[in-house]
């Protein structure tokens, strides 16, 4: 059956968009057929994730304004079969997107698709609502294990339960092994239990994301945890039954016990 996923975050810059790439990657490598829709007017990014940043003619609001049909600007990703992109415009604001005209789109998508994964831009104000009101069958929030950004996606978990939509699913990026093993950060378990949301998954702070970014490449084409943690949310979505590593509770080695990493200690330089 298909599905839209609506992947958000409260705070902006927590990885929606790096993730939403690799997601849909590898939901098209398990043989799904995937749409990305690049909701981030203004900041569009997909395409350079994809690496079909000269690919794009069309976007998602000149489907909306009826200069182009649906067909004409969806892009095929020749480095991965199955996989989509409905990119956003560069120019063009939020507010040009109609929650109503946008539920159309995703309802004719729905017909040849397995799954459509909604980048949505930062923040939860009026975009943001946009794209709830258009009325996803999933929503995914993405935090990083600090305090301002869960606090704000308590906030637009909030929002999405004021509006009788489906409970989101929580994903806990940029995780360190070391700073929860030493009690500095909070598991990404006991987010999501502190959060009241069901945890889809955990993805480690991986220097690799970055420099498959600067590739202009997906993380999951390289060897690196984030890859393996991307596959596994993948699995869960389509109804695996996978197991969290839980990062940062994992059994530590004899030679790790006996001679422990520490985490550097952290100097304040306030004079009291
Ligand atoms: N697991 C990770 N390990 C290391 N770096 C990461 C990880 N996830 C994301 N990043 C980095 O975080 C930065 C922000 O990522 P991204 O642009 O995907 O966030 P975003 O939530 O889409 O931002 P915005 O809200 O502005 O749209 C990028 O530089 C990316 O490389
Ligand atoms: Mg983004």
């Amino acid at each position: 059956m298909s599905q839209s996923v609506l992947i958000a975050s409260g705070k902006g810059g927590v990885g929606k968009s790096t993730l939403t790439a690799n997601l849909g990657a590898a939901l098209a490598r398990r043989g799904a057929s995937v749409v990305i829709v690049d909701a981030d007017m203004g900041l569009r990014s997909q395409d350079t994730f994809l690496g079909l940043e000269n690919a794009v003619v069309f976007d998602l609001i000149d489907v909306v304004n009826k200069d182009c049909t649906l067909d004409q600007a969806l892009i095929e990703c020749p480095s991965v079969p199955g996989l989509r992109l409905l990119p956003a415009s560069q120019f063009a604001r939020m507010r040009a997107l109609d929650s109503d005209r946008f539920r159309k789109i995703l309802k004719i998508l729905k017909i040849t698709t397995d799954y459509i994964l909604i980048d949505s831009p930062a923040g939860i104000e009026k975009g943001f609502r946009t794209l709830l009101n258009a009325g996803a069958d999933q929503i995914v929030l993405i935090t990083t294990p600090d305090d301002l950004c869960i606090r704000d996606v308590e906030h637009a978990a909030s929002i999405v339960e004021n509006k009788s939509l489906p409970r989101p699913r929580l994903i806990v990026n940029r995780l360190d092994n070391e700073l929860i093993r030493q009690h500095e950060m909070p598991s990404a378990r006991s987010i999501a239990d502190n959060l009241d949301l069901s945890l889809l998954g955990e993805i480690p702070e991986d220097p690799v994301v970055y420099r498959s970014i600067l590739r202009h490449s997906l993380f999951i084409n390289y060897d690196c945890k984030a890859r393996g943690a991307v596959l596994r949310i993948a699995g869960r979505m389509t109804g695996e039954m996978i197991p969290f590593p839980e990062i940062g509770t994992e059994k530590v080695s004899l030679i790790r016990r006996l001679f422990p990493k520490t985490v550097k200690e952290v100097t304040s330089l306030d004079r009291h």
